[in-house]
């Protein structure tokens, strides 16, 4: 069984339960099941280490501003080939080019504020669970 990491963002969770259990509803009809959940405040340091990779571009302030703005809720979930159809659950990181029914189509706004973050490959799952669940 493969494990990922799934990242409810800010503008989500301030949005209330609603959102937040549609989401979840989502993911367990997948498939999914979760091993892990928390809601919490992101640390600034725990950010910048976490979207490191990103470091260089020219959004990462913003980026780290945006996941510090409020508490996300971070998840980790077991399922077989749980990174790649998370990944294709979620569809496209800009929601406007996600695929119709995808999380980023339904509850995405913008490219910054799309709604969720799942881990891109196995490796950045194994280090993303690592440094929010320990
Ligand atoms: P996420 O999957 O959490 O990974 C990095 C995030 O950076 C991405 O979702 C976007 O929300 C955000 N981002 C902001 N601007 C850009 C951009 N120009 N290209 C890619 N990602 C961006």
């Amino acid at each position: 069984m493969q494990q990922t990491y799934f990242m409810i963002k800010p503008e989500i969770v301030a949005a209330g339960e609603q959102k937040i259990g549609a989401i979840l509803a989502i993911v367990n009809a997948a498939g999914f099941r979760i091993t892990g959940l928390n809601m919490r405040q992101m640390d600034r340091a725990l950010v910048e280490d976490f979207y490191g990779e990103h470091k260089e571009r020219p959004f990462f302030g913003e980026l780290c501003d945006y996941i510090c703005s409020g508490p996300v809720v971070a998840i980790r979930m077991e399922r077989e080939n749980a990174v790649a159809a998370l990944r294709e659950l979620i569809g496209a990181t800009n929601p406007e080019e996600a695929a119709v029914g995808t999380i980023r189509d339904l509850f995405g706004a913008s490219l910054s504020n799309n709604a969720v973050h799942a881990s891109a490959n196995t490796d950045d799952a194994a280090r993303e669970l690592g440094l929010i669940f320990g």
